[in-house]
Order: structure tokens, then C-alpha cells, then sequence
């Protein structure tokens, strides 16, 4: 089989590398993929977001399964467009993607079904919103309606700072289009969790749960960055949680999708708070967290090709999907700097036995040499029985990466391992 993955970060080079112990895989080919995925998939230089040149590439090159793994894509229509040629693919129709691609939509959706999230209020008009943050408790939490590079949320906790925030959004248009509509919403407290799960529109099967930490510095200090690590399973989400989570959130999201004639299939991830008050929705995505994908995915059991195409074709209830009860841990490198400037160009070098646990996000391929060309430049995972020990482990593969000006939390799993206690 010909298969073809859109995207080129640590989360695709995870889905590759997964994809691939199918030995029915011949070929991937990574659109645009990126210089450490092309160790592992034939790279074309296609962007993520060119709909017509992935749809004309698919078309040319006899393409039997399309994954398309990024939120742009996703929300652009890339899997409208593909199964309009005959091509299966893993991933939902736009028309299910505005999940993740309007906060508006996700939080009305939420209200409408009663799906608990933090309370909120909607605003079009600046002028409306600074009059409202006048009164709104402090801290508040202020959110671009549309897709922002995950960096359309601001933790405000001042009602200055939230003031700046609207009108940084509404009138300074630093998130374009997508800061044209905001969402004011509650400030929740408790631990954060990520679900992903696999979903047909019918069947839900959610998959190991996980821990990401979002925040550049030790103790979760700094900027919020795409995610500095991740564990898996994540100890506060207890088999007693979960069922709560699939009755009042996942189970009610499917419906009110298919209700709304938006049916979702494909990888819905599930931004849960655990707050005093229960589980509620952070933030849904419409597709694999990254880098929650890299602990997830490397201790899954099941075939992925065979899960995937479940979903596709509607057939998720009789598929098995079946984790490993081990435990993971993903240790990121990132470019010095980062989530703010850095520099490009360093030349990555890895041993062996850390290339092959480590997932690579932001790199090149220039003359047969590996150069950063990212802020998270690479995603190291290991899975042992214990998570003390995947911790270490992680943290010992991840010494055998190494480019100039690497920078890495020095407490990916802390947190974790502190709940256990
Ligand atoms: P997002 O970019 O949507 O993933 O949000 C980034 C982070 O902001 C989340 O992981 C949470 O830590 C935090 N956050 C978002 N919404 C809230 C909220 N209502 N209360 C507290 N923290 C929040
Ligand atoms: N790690 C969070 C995300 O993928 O959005």
C-alpha cells in the first residue's frame, strides 16, 4: 500500500514510524515530512496547507490511504478534497474540523448540549468586551476564536492585562482573522489531561491518557510553548475519572456532532480540567496532539493502518484498540530560545540508539547533514514499566542528541510522579 501523511512535525514522524510496523506499508510518502522524517518516508515538498498540490500529488501517485494529521489542513477541507478523488483517508471533513477551528463553535456546542466547560461570553465588538472586563473576575481567560498557532490564549491576571489582551486581538489583529471574534471565559483550576481518541462517529475509543507541559521552564514557569514533553498514562485520570469523562463529555460530543450534522471521525483530543467541581473541556482538538502522539502512539498494541481505516470505513466497534499498561516519556529539545527567537542552522547529530527513539520536529536536511530549522527541534521517547523509569530513560536517550544550543525542561514527568505518591 501507498500511504500518504500531511504534516512534518514530531507527531507525523511518530504516525510514520507507527504506520510502518504494517507490513502491507510500502511506501509513505511525508508531504512535506522534514530532513529527520525522511530516514523513515519518501519527503515531497508540498506545505501542509497547499490543498490542490496534495490532492494533485495524491491523485498522480496511486495513493491508497491519505492521513492527514495537522489542525490547518484539516480545517482547509484537505479530507473533503481527497475523498472527493476516491482516496480514504483518517481525518475529519472541515465541516466536523471547526471543532478545534472556531473556539465560538466549540463552546457554543458545549452549551448547547451540555458538555461542561468553563463558563464564557462571546465578543464582536471591542468595545463590548473592555466594557464587560470592567466587572469579570480576575484571573480571566481570553481566547482568539480561530486557529492561532496555540498561542491564541491568554491567561490574564489582571483586568488590565485582559484589557490589553481584547484589544491586542480586536483592534491590533496580532492573530489576523482569527482574533476578529474572542471568547471570555472562566479561570479553572486543577490538573490538566489530554485524551485522544479514536472515533468513527459512532464508537468512541479513547486511547491512553496523557500528561503535556505546555510551559518552557522547570516548575512550569515561562512562556507557553507547543509542549516541552509528555507522559503517559497520566496518573491523575483515574479508571474512575474516565468513566465520568466518557458520559458526561465524550460520549455527549459525539452526538451533539452528529446532531448538528457535522458527524466527527478521525482523532478527536479531548483538553480536560480536573477541577473541584469535575472533569470539564479545556479545548477540543480535531486531530493527534503533539507532542502527546510521541508517549501515545509508541505504546499502542493494535495495528494503527488497521485502526485507522476502522474509522474510515465505520467499523471501530469490532476493532480492537489495545495499549500496552507500560508507561511512556517524551523529552523535547528545543532551539535556545524558544517559544520566542532563536537561531536555525546547527548541525544535529544523534547515536544510534537515541535516533531510534527519538521523533524529529524541526530539522533540515542539507548535504547529507541534519540542521535545526525549528523551535522544537526533537522529541526523544521511552516506554518502560515503570514511569520513574521511563523518565530516566528519556532523559538518558535524549543526552545522545545533540546540537548547539539545546535546551530541555529538566522535569518532564515531576509533576507525574509527585501524583503517585
Ligand atoms: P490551549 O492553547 O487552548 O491549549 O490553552 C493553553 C493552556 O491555557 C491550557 O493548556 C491551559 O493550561 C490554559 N487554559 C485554557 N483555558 C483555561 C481556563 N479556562 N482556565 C484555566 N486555564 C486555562
Ligand atoms: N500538545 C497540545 C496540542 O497538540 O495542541
Amino acid at each position: 500500500m501507498h500511504i500518504l501523511v500531511v504534516g512534518g512535525g514530531g507527531r507525523e514522524h511518530a504516525i510514520i514510524r507507527c504506520l510502518k510496523k504494517n507490513p502491507q506499508v510500502q511506501t509513505v510518502y511525508a508531504l512535506p515530512g522534514n530532513g529527520g522524517i525522511a530516514a523513515d518516508a519518501q519527503c515531497v515538498p508540498i506545505a501542509a496547507t497547499d490543498i490542490d498540490g496534495i490532492a494533485a500529488f495524491a491523485k498522480s501517485h496511486s495513493v491508497d490511504y491519505a492521513v492527514v494529521a495537522p489542525d490547518d489542513p484539516l480545517v482547509l477541507g484537505c479530507v473533503d478534497v481527497l475523498e472527493k478523488l476516491g482516496i480514504p483517508c483518517f481525518g475529519p471533513r472541515a465541516n466536523a474540523a471547526i471543532i478545534e477551528g472556531s473556539k465560538v463553535f466549540a463552546k457554543n456546542l458545549m452549551k448547547k448540549y451540555g458538555i461542561p466547560t468553563a463558563a464564557y461570553e462571546v465578543f464582536t465588538e471591542l468595545d463590548k468586551a473592555l466594557a464587560y472586563l470592567d466587572t469579570a473576575p480576575v484571573p480571566t481567560v481570553i481566547k482568539a476564536d480561530g486557529l492561532a498557532l496555540g498561542k491564541g490564549v491568554i491567561i490574564a491576571q489582571t483586568r488590565e492585562e485582559a484589557k490589553a489582551a481584547v484589544r491586542d486581538m480586536m483592534e491590533g489583529h496580532v492573530f489576523g482573522k482569527s482574533g476578529d471574534q474572542v471568547v471570555i471565559e472562566e479561570f479553572l483550576t486543577g490538573p490538566e489531561v489530554s485524551v485522544l481518541a479514536f472515533t468513527d462517529g459512532k464508537t468512541l475509543k479513547p486511547m491512553v491518557s496523557s500528561m503535556d507541559h505546555k510551559r518552557i521552564g522547570d516548575n512550569d514557569t515561562g512562556l507557553n510553548t507547543g509542549g516541552m514533553g509528555t507522559v503517559a498514562p497520566n496518573p491523575y485520570y483515574t479508571e474512575e475519572i474516565a468513566k465520568v469523562c466518557m458520559e458526561t463529555i465524550f460520549l455527549p460530543t459525539i452526538r451533539a456532532m452528529n446532531a448538528e450534522g457535522r458527524t466527527f471521525k478521525g482523532c478527536l483530543y479531548f483538553g480536560l480540567m480536573l477541577t473541584p467541581a469535575g472533569p470539564k473541556v479545556i479545548e477540543y482538538n480535531c486531530r493527534f496532539g503533539d507532542p502527546e502522539t510521541q508517549v501515545v502512539l509508541p505504546l499502542l498494541e493494535s495495528d494503527l493502518l488497521t485502526v485507522m481505516q476502522a474509522v474510515s470505513s465505520g467499523t471501530l466497534e469490532q476493532t480492537e484498540v489495545k495499549f500496552a499498561t507500560k508507561h511512556a516519556c517524551c523529552v523535547i529539545l528545543a532551539s535556545q530560545g524558544y517559544p520566542a527567537g532563536y537561531q536555525k542552522g546547527c548541525e544535529i547529530t544523534m547515536t544510534e540508539e537515541a535516533a531510534a527513539h527519538t521523533y524529529v520536529a524541526g530539522a533540515r536536511l542539507e548535504n547529507g547533514k541534519l540542521l535545526t530549522s525549528g523551535g522544537r527541534v526533537t522529541g526523544t521517547t521511552a516506554v518502560a514499566d515503570s514511569l520513574e523509569e521511563a523518565i530516566r530513560e528519556a532523559y538518558r536517550l535524549s543526552d545522545g542528541v545533540r546540537f548547539e544550543n539545546a535546551y530541555r525542561r529538566s522535569d518532564i514527568g515531576r509533576r507525574a510522579l509527585q501524583a503517585n505518591r
